[in-house]
């Protein structure tokens, strides 16, 4: 553990007492008064020089709290950064799945358990925020960071995220990120996204106001333009949506270094420039001086910081921030169930007369299994660049089936390279299991020489032809591939009886992965991007694109729209049970529009293992006067059911919650329409229940 004695410790700020809201403001406005304008614009700024910063993040990036605002005269405590989405990016800490997979679990009570082990680890090294909460929509599979958010669906990403913020906010405060229309990497300083406003409002920040409404403590602006504005510059977005709309009490900080042009961003509604003081320094107080930031657009940015500060003084179990926190044996078992409940099963085939599947692999019959691929024996946690994590080890797939199978059962290996080896080596077994797909080097963060937004959509040739020859050779033949979103699987997918998606699995991946296809763990994850069969199924994506028009309709919604099959619905993954649906009923047919009903199913297990299932709900419009979706979800919800059980689940549904954005008017309106909900395992329509209701006038 570094040495750092930071002041990620409130001390100071302390009380007695937990303090009401107005409290929290009066202590702020009362510290304000004592502070002279020299001091109040030093709260708005990282405090790490530049040149030590730079070299750090070349040598070791964020392996210390980044500092922004310590004021020793008046015993204000610094903010204490840490990144990152999925765990501590400082030292050796808990490294759980990437975000998407954990999307892919659709587990809240999970992700907040996440969250508080964040917490935890980031305290226990003197961080007191963190910006974990990546919440950018998944637009093009393309997008090089796709790994470091939830998926493509504004409630689910709200949902999740506001999880996380829950769990994060027990101990540290959340930093959700980034505001807003961030998903193309590599022009990501200069695209400008053109978007009307409807979309912006219904698709690109749905989920952020969730976030917000949770409570988070702070909002990180993103590099790209919206509309001809630089985010960090968005007084749109910042002051009129964010701050004034959505009452967003905490502060917002720039992404790092180019995330702010200069110091008139504060008029903008940017409160903290991070990590270094570049534009929030000097050059703010002399645009103070000349009139061009007024001193209350400065009181109103460091009082935003002073109540957070405050707010989490007050906030914590001090005696759980120890070194043995960090990679404490909870924290590890919990990486494994989440990587467990990430894994999506999406293929699972009856092989040879139809009497038995590929999953899970019976030790008892099965005495030789064959390991394939370069990924079968590496680590790959994903991206290297500010989502990084250092874990002291990950298991790797091989490592994990090692560990998992008796010892009469014997695993063999061949990383791939040479086709007619892996052949060779697939043959000899009773089983074989192709592990591939990409790594940090082919997508992550753009470092200029590696990650990046991806140039393919599909796996690498050479990994399509390991996967043909290896199954014309052994028909037992199971795909894993890995990677931050969906891949194009046209090519093979059809010859393959099993295949899963292992997405980057975090630092125990490799046991979870074994605990499924032993079947020690039934899979239970879905689906939280759509799996196109073709790119022409997506929207259009430029990777050195300087503009870009964001339309209102990408994954699965503008793939119901054009009625098109995509080869993985949004929402859909396999389980070793399965499960029937019945009886979707709503308690009302009719409501007013600030009115809710309540929409229940029936669940059951009709396979002969328990299991987990994900039950999800989606609502569809007639005769709307604007454009809407097909269908969208609007609800979720995981159940564990033993074999032959059934249970209900309840699902609120508000009539706020079905309303569209009306550009002219700027405000939200709820048709007098007919609704249809949708309750069932995947967004699949064939798959669904339904049932339909009215809001009346
Ligand atoms: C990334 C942010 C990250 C920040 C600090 C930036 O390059 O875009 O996601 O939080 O660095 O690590």
């Amino acid at each position: 553990m570094s040495g750092f004695k930071g002041t990620g410790k409130w001390g100071s700020l302390k009380e007695n007492m937990p303090l009401t809201k107005e409290r929290v403001d009066e202590k702020a406005r009362h510290l304000l008064t004592q502070m002279s304008p020299k001091e109040k614009i030093q709260q708005m700024s990282g405090s790490t020089p530049l040149l030590r910063g730079l070299w750090d993040a070349w040598l070791a990036y964020n392996m210390r709290p980044l500092p922004a605002g310590e004021n020793r005269r008046l015993s204000i405590p610094a903010l204490c950064f840490s990144d990152g989405p999925r765990g501590v990016i400082m030292n050796h800490s808990t490294c759980f799945p990437v975000t998407i997979a954990r999307g892919a679990s659709w587990d809240t009570a999970l992700e907040e358990q996440i969250g508080d082990a964040m917490g935890v680890e980031a305290r226990s090294q003197g961080a007191n925020i963190m910006a974990s909460v990546c919440i950018n929509l998944l637009r093009h599979p393309a997008w090089g960071r796709a790994q470091e958010t939830y998926g493509e669906d504004p409630w689910h990403l709200g949902e999740m995220g506001a999880a996380l913020v829950r769990g994060l906010q027990r101990h540290i405060m959340a930093c959700v990120k980034h505001f807003a229309a961030n998903s193309i990497e590599n022009s990501r300083f200069r695209v400008d996204v053109r978007i009307d406003e409807r979309t912006l409002r219904e698709i690109y920040l749905a989920h952020f106001k969730r976030c917000v409404d949770e409570g988070a403590a702070s909002v990180m602006s993103a590099y790209n333009k919206v509309n001809g504005h630089y985010c960090g510059h968005n007084s749109h977005l910042l002051r009129d949506i964010l701050k004034k709309e959505w009452g967003f009490d905490g502060f917002v900080m720039s992404d790092f270094v180019l995330g702010i042009r200069n110091g008139k961003a504060a008029n903008a509604g940017m409160d903290v420039e991070m990590p270094f003081t570049i534009h929030f320094g000097k050059r703010l107080m002399r645009l103070v001086q000349k009139g061009n930031v007024s001193e209350e657009v400065i009181d109103e940015a460091v009082l935003r910081i002073l109540r957070q500060k405050i707010r989490f003084a007050q906030i914590g179990k001090p005696e759980r921030y120890r070194p043995e926190a960090v990679l404490s044996p909870e924290h590890k078992a919990l990486a494994r169930e989440a990587a467990q409940k990430s894994i999506v099963l999406l293929k699972n085939e009856p092989v040879g007369d139809g009497s038995h599947r590929v999953l899970p692999i019976d030790t008892a019959r099965i005495r030789r299994i064959a390991f394939i691929g370069k990924l079968a024996a590496k680590p790959n946690i994903g991206d290297k660049g500010s989502s990084m994590a250092r874990p002291p080890y990950v298991i790797t797939p091989l490592e994990g089936i090692r560990a998992a199978v008796p010892r009469d059962c014997e695993v063999i290996f061949s990383d791939g390279r040479a086709i007619k080896k892996a052949v060779d080596v697939a043959r000899k077994a009773d089983i074989s299991l192709v592990i591939v797909g990409y790594t940090h080097r082919d997508e992550g963060e753009y470092m200029f020489t590696r990650g990046g937004d991806r140039d393919i959509l599909t796996l690498k040739p050479h990994d399509e032809t390991l996967i043909l020859k290896t199954v014309a050779a052994n028909p037992n033949t199971v795909v894993v591939i890995m990677g931050g979103s969906a891949i194009i699987t046209e090519a093979w997918r059809e010859k393959v009886p099993a295949l899963l998606m292992a997405w980057y699995p975090g630092m125990e991946g490799g046991h979870a992965l074994a605990d499924i296809l032993l079947g020690k763990v039934n899979p239970c994850a879905k689906l939280p991007c759509v799996f196109p069969r073709s790119e022409s199924q997506l929207p259009f994506f430029d990777k050195r694109a300087k503009s870009i028009e964001y339309g209102y309709f990408h994954g699965y919604r503008l793939m119901d729209r054009q009625g098109q099959e995509p080869a993985f619905p949004f929402g859909f993954g396999l389980s070793y049970t399965t499960f029937a649906y019945k009886n979707l009923q709503i308690d009302r047919s009719e409501i007013s529009p600030d009115e809710s009903l309540k929409v229940s199913v029936d669940v059951t297990n009709t396979g002969n293992v328990a299991g987990e299932e994900i039950v999800q709900l989606y609502a569809g419009y007639s005769g709307s006067s604007v454009d809407r979706p097909v269908k969208e979800l609007k609800g979720f919800s995981k159940v564990h059911l033993e074999p032959g059980q059934t249970k209900r689940l309840d699902f609120l549904l508000t009539a706020k919650q079905l309303a569209y954005y009306d550009e002219q008017q700027g405000k939200w309106i709820v048709e007098p329409l007919t609704y249809s909900v949708y309750a069932g395992p995947s967004s699949r329509t064939e798959e669904l229940l339904s049932s339909k209701f009215r809001i009346r006038a």
